[in-house]
């Protein structure tokens, strides 16, 4: 399948979420999945999506290190709406040698710890959800951290196989994101209550002062620009790009 990116994305840049998702279920019907960690935009996400298509894949990397919260919420979600929910889980194997060796916050001593630890508990699990699919659906927003600012709202994956990667909220505001919610009604993490704008891992996590950026609570310890798990690398760039922008 031939895609025009540059195109595409200047048409859907002013379009709704809903137009570029029924626009991505017609494209890659069966081989789209959305990857939810059942966070604020995810749970929108999961809302349009099930009106849009009740047999959506929706699959979530349960790092074995999740809030009860989280929990929660994938369980109230899979009632309300009906739906299997897609859970990974880290290979055991790894996560036993990891802590065997390490122990059970390794995470916190540097960034290459974290970025080992997050690599055993979501990327590996993340190629596994990927397998055979050709487009990916996240809440990712531009206005998260400054590792976000430039995303596309439909991008090559180099990282997972060249696969499309669809983020219908990337120019959605907080306040865009709560207002649906609370329009629509949709289940949500309990945790927002408490100060948790951004929830990952419960040991990652914590809630942040009013006022404080969205994703402070993550990894709070490591500086704004490492702040990512390895699930989103950056893209090569394409807008300005003088190659073809065209994907096979
Ligand atoms: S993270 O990379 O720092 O963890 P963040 O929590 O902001 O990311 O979530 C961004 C998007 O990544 C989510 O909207 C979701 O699409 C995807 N994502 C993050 N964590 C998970 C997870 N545990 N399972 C599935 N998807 C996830
Ligand atoms: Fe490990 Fe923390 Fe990454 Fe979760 S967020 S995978 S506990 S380092």
């Amino acid at each position: 399948m031939k895609l025009n990116l540059q195109q595409l994305n200047k048409e859907f840049e002013k379009s709704s979420a809903v137009a570029l998702l029924q626009w991505a279920l017609r494209t890659f019907g069966s081989k789209i999945t959305v990857a939810s960690s059942f966070g604020a935009e995810d749970v929108v996400l999961i809302d349009i999506l099930v009106k849009l298509d009740p047999k959506i894949r929706i699959f979530t990397l349960d790092t074995g290190r999740l809030n009860e919260e989280t929990y929660d919420v994938m369980d109230r979600i899979r009632e309300k709406y009906h739906i299997s929910i897609e859970s990974y889980f880290p290979d055991f194997k790894k996560v036993e040698a990891l802590e065997r060796a390490k122990g059970f916050h390794s995470f916190r001593e540097s960034v290459e710890n974290r970025k080992e630890c997050c690599g055993i508990r979501k990327v590996e699990p993340l190629k596994r959800a990927l397998q055979g699919v050709e487009a990916w659906v996240t809440g990712l927003r531009r206005d998260q951290s400054v590792t976000r600012t430039d995303i596309q709202k439909i991008e090559i994956d180099e990282a997972n196989g060249g696969i499309v990667k669809i983020s219908p909220l990337a120019d959605w505001t907080n306040d865009d994101v709560w207002n649906y919610i609370k329009k629509n009604n949709v289940p949500y993490n309990k945790l927002h209550d408490q100060g948790y704008p951004s929830i990952g891992c419960a040991p990652c996590t914590r809630a942040v002062k009013p006022g404080e950026d969205l994703r402070s609570g993550r990894w709070w310890w490591e500086n704004p620009e490492h702040k990512e798990c390895g699930l989103h690398l950056k893209p090569k760039p394409f807008a300005h790009d003088p190659r073809p922008t065209t994907h096979d």
